[in-house]
């Protein structure tokens, strides 16, 4: 007698043809869903980054012409990171809120090009501390928070006159997302958001973005306003917080490796959650891929339906471009 399954339930005939997948699937990714990091530099030609296959340090035509190819591609929305040269990293980080800056230079003309990108901006002063710290650097070595506060509002109030739509504060400053949202209405930018970057962990997945800016701390770590990575709870406090001061959106970073975070904050929250695909996140399927150990295509986009499956509404990813691409 052959073995007979007496069954009633059989999950698998959802899965039976791509058609009955495909009506069932539960999440989906696609140009809404997608923000796309860009690493800008103020001098000629564009500068590939090693630990990075495939993003570059972008010149000014440069930003112009991968912003109009990713336009083409279904990308709507782009976040701006700085290479700044070793003449504009003070100890005060001035240049952050320097109107003529290459951050705010280049969010006029990306807004003269295609006025209806969305354009997101990182609020901290690692790419112009001389100590490359998100905040101030006290003789002793502490990180100063209430005077960082101060100068993160003027470089938020900076971005926004230059047109920013999304002030991104990535510096894990205390009170910093109050402090901005009072200084963005009082200029008179109360229809600039804030996507604050709630539970920002202190990760070694950040590796090759720092070399790709030249920006990792001169001396000590940033353990002391990064999130400690053993923690959860604590970024449901920092999440009340953050809502609280008055924050539209909430970040969790990096995502893949944080997707319980993710899910808690969802939860949580009834403010949208976005997830930080960070540069090592990226490195990593990107280095296996050039080894023939991983199928990358089908690789990010399951890292990327991970990240939206643990309840992420939105994605800063570099892969933003090429996913869409495939899709
Ligand atoms: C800086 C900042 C970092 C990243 C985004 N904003 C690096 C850091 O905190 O050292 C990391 C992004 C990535 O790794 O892709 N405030």
């Amino acid at each position: 007698m052959p073995f007979k399954l007496e069954l009633d339930a059989r999950p698998r005939r959802n899965r039976k043809n791509e058609t009955i997948r495909a009506m069932v699937r539960e999440t989906s990714i696609g140009p809404q869903h997608f923000i796309y990091p860009l690493f800008i530099h103020a001098g000629e030609g564009d500068i590939p980054i090693d630990a990075m296959p495939g993003q570059r340090r972008l010149s000014p035509k440069g930003l112009l012409e991968e912003v109009g190819a990713a336009r083409k591609d279904g990308v709507n929305a782009i976040v701006l990171f700085p290479a700044e040269p070793e003449s504009h990293k003070t100890k005060g980080a001035e240049e952050a809120y320097n109107d003529e800056g290459l951050v705010q230079v280049s969010i006029r003309r990306l807004k003269d090009a295609y006025p209806d990108l969305v354009i997101a901006t990182d609020v901290a002063l690692d790419p112009y501390s001389a100590d490359g710290h998100d905040g101030l650097v006290a003789p002793d070595g502490r990180i100063l928070n209430d005077e960082t506060v101060e100068i993160l509002c003027k470089q938020a109030v900076s971005q926004a006159r230059a047109g920013a739509d999304i002030i991104s504060p990535s510096d894990m400053m205390d009170g910093r997302v109050g402090a901005i949202r009072e200084a963005l209405d009082e200029e008179g930018f109360s229809e600039v958001s804030i996507l604050s970057y709630t539970a920002k962990y202190a990760s070694s997945y950040y590796g090759p973005f720092r070399e790709a800016l030249d920006s990792a701390p001169k001396a000590g770590d940033k353990k002391t306003y990064q999130m400690d990575p053993a923690n959860v709870r604590e970024a449901l406090r920092e999440a009340e917080l953050d809502e609280d001061e008055g924050a539209d959106m909430l970040m969790v970073k990096p995502a893949g490796p944080y997707l319980d975070v993710i899910r808690a904050l969802r939860d949580h929250s009834t403010l949208p959650i976005a997830a930080y695909q960070v540069s090592g996140e990226y490195a990593m399927i990107k280095a296996a891929a050039e080894r023939g150990w991983l199928d990358e295509s089908k690789t990010a986009v399951e890292a990327l339906q991970a990240i939206r499956r643990a309840g992420a509404d939105l994605i800063l990813t570099y892969y933003a471009r090429q996913v869409l691409a495939w899709l």
